[in-house]
């Protein structure tokens, strides 16, 4: 942990969480889409969807499993049709991420969930991108994206859509793998995600949100993946720990994502506490925010209100968010020195 963090009193807290500058390396942009907006979609596209209202549809997020989220976040996305849908999904997520502070995104999209459904791979990643532009012009965003395979699906299924992304490589900067993910471990993908290695892209995988720490050693050993997405199972391997800190690799941490799934039964359980203090990459990120309550700054505030983690795990977090970010050595330099003046003006404010 650095030795320059300024003390910063307990009731300042809250206002440092807010303030600080952070990367989100882990949010799935289809999670973003708030009830309003999918009510929004469907009407403008005449789709129709099984909920009455709004309340109604807000009512169907009880989560008792990755699984159970799953099926309604699917059902969510089938009102996106139009490049103007993904973009404007993107751009209402871009604004909240300024909000809260957070300078870079690196954002994961599904483009099998659309595609299987008669859009094309154009409209989705040019709405997104579009998007993207926007956020780095608009609001001082550095937004990215990263196609996300489905691993319920095949990986035949996987390689016809890199092939089909391809042509617009240049406007994606690495791939994911997420979905259900017990039964479905990450060497079903060697493949593919040796392929995609092979025209330089960047490689991260879910693994360890409910899967066992074998999906984690898979994901490390076989895809060769640079980031761990949650990796939470992790620590119940002693091993797999000391490898994780060792080789400083990433783990894209989603508390409220973990409480809504019922990975931890209470925040307070939490274990991010502990693989900060095993000196892991551990980030702190939002996941889904529209289905799980609440997007970066909620998820700073609310676990390290239940945790009570303080200032200098806050500024560890989101060092680390720059670290484990996919951005030159140049820009992670500018982020951690604007991370230092945001500590700097609040100790001196207190
Ligand atoms: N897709 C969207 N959110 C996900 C999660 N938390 N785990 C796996 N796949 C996902
Ligand atoms: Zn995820």
């Amino acid at each position: 942990m650095a030795t320059t963090v300024p003390s910063i009193a307990a009731e300042r807290l809250p206002a440092l969480l807010a303030a600080m500058p952070k990367a989100e390396l882990h949010i799935h942009i289809e999670g973003s889409l708030e009830p309003e907006l999918i009510f929004a979609l469907a009407q403008r596209n005449g789709v129709a969807i099984p909920y009455a209202s709004v309340e109604e549809l807000r009512r169907a997020y009880a989560f008792t499993n990755l699984q159970s989220f799953l099926d309604i976040y699917y059902a969510g996305a089938s009102v996106l049709l139009r490049e103007q849908d993904f973009h404007d999904m993107a751009w209402a997520y871009l604004q909240r991420a300024a909000a809260d502070n957070v300078v870079r995104a690196e954002i994961f999209f599904d483009p099998q969930t659309h595609t299987a459904r008669g859009v094309s791979m154009e409209t989705v990643i040019n709405g997104l991108h579009r998007a993207c532009q926007a956020a780095k012009a608009q609001l001082g965003v550095d937004a990215e994206l990263i196609l996300c395979f489905l691993r319920h699906l095949s990986e035949e299924d996987a390689f016809a859509t890199l092939e089909q992304a391809l042509p617009l490589r240049d406007k994606f900067i690495g791939v994911g793998l997420d979905s259900s993910e017990l039964g479905h471990p990450p060497e079903k993908f060697a493949r593919v995600f040796a392929q995609c290695r092979l025209h330089g892209l960047h490689l991260v995988a879910h693994a360890g949100e409910e899967g066992p720490p074998a999906y984690v050693w898979a994901a490390l050993d076989v895809l060769k993946v640079e980031r761990i997405d949650h990796g939470v199972q992790s620590a119940r391997d002693g091993a797999l720990m000391e490898r994780l800190a060792r080789d400083r690799i990433p783990l894209t941490v989603c508390p409220l994502s973990n409480l809504k799934l019922c990975v931890f039964p209470t925040l307070a359980d939490h274990n991010l506490r502990a693989l900060l203090d095993a000196g892991l990459v551990a980030t702190v990120n939002s996941d889904d925010p529209a289905y799980f309550g609440g997007y970066m700054n909620q998820n700073f505030l609310q676990t390290f209100a239940a945790t009570g983690l303080g200032a200098r795990h806050a500024w560890q977090l989101a060092a680390n968010s720059f670290e484990g970010s996919f951005a030159g050595p140049a820009r992670k330099r500018e982020y951690l020195d604007r991370l230092d003046a945001a500590f700097a003006t609040i100790a001196a404010a207190a």
